[in-house]
């Protein structure tokens, strides 16, 4: 790491901005989840070290078309993204996880200022941060450990910047949040960034349930991995003792909400305890872990408007599997 004495001035992986959520956050999270009538669990804890390496591995299975898909967008249209956001942009990805695709963008942009990764994995985020760093040197890197659905401050490096101020939302992370949720999402990045600002969002498209229903629930069994880590991650974190072979991961594509929701499902009637507390299951009975949204291209450009933004474009591959949007702050 480089120091300066001009904040912001500096190349390289500058100081984090440390927020990552405490274990009483998490705590309190799984014992209203667990506790009300229709059991959930937030499926912002799934990106423990081991769930993000989990995923990073989903991202890589044949049925899982979603990063392949939009990699391949972004590859083609990078140009096209880097004329939009001009020269001595600076960008924030939100969700960076190992930041895997920041590098088609970056390395089109004309003389790029400075890239803000923002993840709730530490580990993973600064591991991310160090591969970036590498490839682009002249680069000033500030990255935020944070749920980025709450507030942070925008680094220095950024808010410094010369040219345009982007956003980065891929992977169709925007899918995960609930119509209400992507709004106030939306509408918060609009805030952080300025106006006249370009926001890009990868956003999955609906398309044949037999499609969806494989991508969610692979062959080789790593997304029930995934999805079975959360209660790991409770009894290792949490002191809890749930016996992981006693649930089953379930993917169920609901036509009328038009989302995959995924589940853990009791194998038996069975008695959890994490901690102080105690929680009855039911055979057969589910905690809802995840939703998994799809739009169409003018559902998703209507959300978007909603919340504020103005459609610029969108592109998609040659099979419509995936859309890339951006958007534009008035
Ligand atoms: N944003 C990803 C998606 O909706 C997250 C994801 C993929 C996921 N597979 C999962 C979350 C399985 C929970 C379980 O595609």
């Amino acid at each position: 790491m480089s120091l300066s004495t001009a904040a912001g001035a500096q190349f390289g992986v500058q100081q984090l901005q440390d927020l990552e959520p405490s274990a009483e956050e998490f705590e309190a999270a799984v014992i209203a989840g667990l506790g009300s009538a229709r059991k959930t669990l937030p499926c912002k804890f799934f990106y423990d070290a081991a769930g993000s390496v989990l995923f990073d591995r989903i991202c890589k299975l044949p049925e899982y078309y979603l990063t392949r898909t939009e990699l391949r967008i972004l590859e083609d249209r990078a140009p096209d993204i880097a004329a939009l956001l001009g020269p001595q942009a600076s960008l924030i990805e939100f969700g960076a996880g190992s930041a895997s695709k920041v590098g088609l963008i970056l390395s089109q942009l004309d003389r790029p200022y400075s890239y803000v990764p923002v993840d709730i994995s530490r580990k993973h985020l600064l591991a991310g941060a160090a591969g970036v760093a590498r490839a682009f040197p002249g680069l000033r890197i500030a990255p935020v450990c944070a749920d980025y659905t709450q507030n942070f401050a925008l680094p220095v490096a950024a808010s410094g910047t010369p040219g345009a101020l982007a956003g980065f939302f891929p992977g169709s992370t925007i899918g995960n949040f609930t119509h209400a949720e992507a709004a106030v999402f939306l509408a918060r990045t609009r805030h952080i960034l300025r106006s006249g600002a370009v926001m890009i969002v990868g956003v999955d498209l609906r398309k044949d349930e037999r499609v969806l229903n494989a991508a969610y629930d692979d062959a080789a069994g790593v997304t029930a991995d995934f999805n079975l880590n959360l209660l790991r991650r409770i009894n290792r974190e949490l002191g809890g003792n749930f016996r992981v072979g006693q649930f089953e991961h379930s993917a169920r594509w609901n036509e009328t909400e038009s989302r995959v929701e995924m589940h853990l499902v009791s194998r038996a009637a069975q008695t959890v305890r994490i901690g102080e507390a105690q929680f009855q299951f039911a055979e057969g009975e589910s905690i809802h872990t995840e939703n998994s949204y799809k739009y169409s291209i003018e559902s998703f450009q209507a959300l978007a408007r909603d919340a504020g933004y103005e459609p610029v474009t969108c592109w998609t591959d040659e099979r419509a599997l995936f859309s890339v949007h951006a958007l534009r702050v008035p």
